[in-house]
């Protein structure tokens, strides 16, 4: 979360004192809130259905409840994202297949057809720091294959595709508005798509009562969970839309600013991307030619790799134990165990070893909306002089 001020406290203070903080009834302005947030957002995006949830993970839970995904499928999911992408796969019944990314720190479309089995239902494309996943491609192979397209747009909340928002792509999209996302409402998600029913599933999905409520039902209820947003949270939502066009502008001009002042940093380069206008603005993502310039380049400067980055090793397959070793609630080994069945999907340390390796020589750098110009010379005055040792 970048950005916060008065718009965010007048708009909770009007629901805290209107009594109804809750989604679905209260006083007579009840879902208000929450609905106006949901607005918003197709209109910033252009999908035809935006439904709020309590989180990003909620949101991806929705959405492949939504598909009708869950026990004996597959899910293809980079080896470069944040946990969630592949426990929601979990969460539904689902078998996370775990494949490489490729320079673009996204999915590797190579790697999506190879990983693709007759159990396959969907591709998770996550973009990855506000970086585009390469969509047509992957929307090409998907409908190639008959699976469906769940883009993860978590961390790229007003990054686009060829000027399409991303999230609003594919069969169906998720932002999240944590509190380390580009907009935020504490802890929040939303699903994004254009399919009439997908959007109805996933409104059961995130409402177990969803049947008992006197809302419209084109299809069939099914058991959901409690995935909703309060009142409060579409409050700090709709105050935080509202400075999204201006944060990516701002963001997307600092992060220019700062590629302008390295300037030529060969042997280094700045990550490719399928859509540099696109990308969010949040990082600049510099890669090294080989391994031992980057170890030589961390010794001089002090920056870790992604790789080498513990704060969020989390973001990476090779840390994710719980799901390399099969482990859940359960005990019982469902998802990939039940009844006689066995998931053939397994999981290694190695098995993404392109992953492991761009990871290991890529450097992010956040970008700050607010920086100057004294700053970004300050900034980038050691990666240069980094870059100049090392090249
Ligand atoms: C790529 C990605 N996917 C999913 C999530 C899950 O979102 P949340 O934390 O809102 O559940 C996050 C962030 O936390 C994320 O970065």
């Amino acid at each position: 979360m970048y950005r916060h001020g008065q718009q965010e406290i007048d708009k909770v203070t009007e629901v805290i004192a209107s009594g109804s903080w809750f989604r679905y009834y209260g006083t007579d302005r009840h879902g208000k809130t929450v609905t106006q947030l949901e607005k918003q957002l197709a209109d910033f995006t252009g999908v035809g259905h935006v439904l709020a949830t309590n989180s990003g993970t909620g949101a991806l839970i929705c959405s492949l409840a939504a598909l009708g995904i869950g026990p004996g499928d597959e899910v293809i999911v980079p080896g470069y994202t944040f946990i969630a992408s592949a426990a929601a796969v979990l969460a539904v019944g689902a078998v996370p297949v775990i494949v490489e990314i490729d320079e673009t720190l996204t999915i590797d479309p190579k790697s999506i057809e190879a990983a693709i089995s007759p159990r396959t239902r969907a591709v998770m494309p996550v973009h990855m720091l506000g970086y585009p996943s390469d969509m047509d491609t992957l929307m090409a192979i998907a409908r190639k294959h008959d699976i469906k397209v769940v883009e993860d747009a978590a961390q790229a909340v007003g990054g686009e595709y060829k000027g399409r928002k991303l999230g609003a792509i594919g069969d169906m999209g998720c932002f999240s508005l944590q509190w380390h996302k580009i907009i935020s409402t504490g802890e929040g998600g939303c699903v994004l798509t254009d399919d009439q029913t997908s959007y109805e599933r996933a409104v059961i999905m995130h409402d177990d009562a969803h049947c008992f409520r006197a809302i419209d039902q084109g299809v069939p209820a099914f058991p959901g969970m409690n995935l909703r947003m309060s009142e409060v949270a579409g409050a700090l939502g709709c105050a935080q839309i509202n400075r999204l066009p201006s944060l990516i502008r701002d963001l997307r001009d600092t992060r220019r600013r700062m590629v302008e002042t390295l300037g030529d940093i060969a042997p280094f380069r700045i990550a490719p991307s399928s859509d540099a206008a696109g990308i969010a603005g949040t990082n600049i993502t510099l890669q090294a030619p080989d391994r031992e310039t980057a170890q030589r380049f961390a010794g001089k400067t002090g920056m870790g790799s992604v790789l080498n980055t513990k704060a969020t090793n989390w973001h990476i397959y090779y840390h994710w134990d719980y799901i390399l070793e099969k482990r859940s609630a359960n005990g019982k080994g469902w998802p990939w165990k039940f009844e006689g069945w066995e998931s053939p999907v397994n999981y290694h340390k190695n098995m993404c070893p392109n992953t492991l390796d761009i990871l290991q020589r890529s450097f992010n750098i956040g970008v700050n909306p607010e920086a100057d110009t004294e700053s970004i010379e300050k900034m980038t005055e050691t990666i240069t002089l980094g870059v100049r040792e090392v090249g």
